[in-house]
């Protein structure tokens, strides 16, 4: 693996996963690995999970990391030829070539605008980082992408699935804020990789980018899509179609006991942070059924067997 920005830089998702079952299942045998490896971290925008289980799973293969927050704080030029006399201060070709040098890694984590969908599909931070930085990218969360949440959620999946077919239910929640589509398109695609049977649920005017959801069935009703589910996996995002606009607030899409009551005893799933009562109701969430902290400690073995195959592929090929 030579980076890891999207489910489209793996080869084989289903041997991943199974690398990282085995990499949790060996404990600390992996700490020669990244010695005298650094992993550079640039988050644009806050974390709590990616950004500890990140320097969590460096630790375990023996890297350093050096953490940066830049959050608003270091205003990038990305156009060619600007003529930088506004309140940017760097043009990123010189931050990307700067940064690469001190780093045998380096992960991104950068929000969509949400104002512009072209622009945002188009991924331009990471892009400019790997057009102008010489090292491997890993995606910590990007415009349209999140592909350690949706590594790491398909490995929790097959720890906990009952068939190797399970059902699988990606359902929007309310929420009272626009969030990006990265966590629901890395979610449906890492899912539709597994050949697990995927239904989105969401009402109109939320679907997601066609290219995304190709193979999954989609179900305005959600009763209906809870019908036998064996994975409930909860998620706001902003419209695609209206891009970034709150289409609606609807209620009835909030996980409860009584909608879980029609699944398969289905499990609960959610990327974290989530508002209780809001996305998920407190005795979901609480429930037995819940996977959600199981999830967040996979967030450390996913990205540390990413890290682990970009250093013997790409860094030691
Ligand atoms: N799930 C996730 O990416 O969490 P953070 O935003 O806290 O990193």
């Amino acid at each position: 693996m030579k980076q890891f920005t999207s489910l489209a830089d793996v080869a084989d998702p289903k041997a991943l996963v199974d690398k990282v079952l085995q990499l949790k299942a060996s404990g600390n045998s992996n700490r020669n690995i990244g010695s005298d490896l650094t992993l550079a971290l640039l988050f644009f925008n806050p974390s709590l999970r990616t950004r500890l289980s990140s320097q969590k799973a460096a630790q375990l293969l023996g890297m350093e990391s050096l953490v940066l927050d830049v959050n608003q704080g270091w205003p990038l030029e990305f156009e060619v030829g600007a003529v930088m006399n506004d309140n940017k201060s760097e043009h990123v070709r010189e931050a990307a070539a700067v940064v690469s040098q001190y780093c045998d890694i380096l992960g991104i984590r950068c929000f969509p605008g949400l104002k512009d969908r072209d622009e945002d599909y188009a991924e331009p931070l990471l892009s400019a980082f790997q057009e102008y930085g010489n090292k491997p990218i890993i995606n910590l969360e990007s415009a349209t992408r999140h592909p350690l949440q949706g590594l790491t959620d398909v490995v929790t999946i097959r720890e906990h699935r009952k068939s190797v077919k399970p059902k699988i239910v990606l359902t929007w929640a309310p929420h009272p804020k626009a969030l990006p589509q990265s966590v629901a398109n890395s979610f449906a695609s890492w899912v539709l990789a597994m050949d697990y049977e995927l239904v989105i649920t969401h009402p109109e005017g939320y679907e997601l980018d066609p290219n995304v959801t190709r193979g999954a069935h989609i179900e305005y009703d959600p009763n209906k899509a809870y019908k036998d589910a064996d994975v409930v996996y909860a998620k706001n995002w902003s419209s695609y179609r209206d891009y970034g606009k709150i289409m609606s607030n609807d209620g009835r899409f909030m996980v409860n006991a009584e909608k879980m009551a029609l699944s398969n005893n289905a499990f609960f799933m959610h990327c974290l942070p989530v508002r209780r009562n809001v996305v998920v109701a407190d005795d979901v969430i609480d429930s037995q059924q819940s996977l959600v902290i199981q999830q967040a400690n996979n967030r450390t073995f996913a990205a540390a067997t990413v890290m682990k195959e970009i250093i013997e592929l790409s860094i030691y090929e």
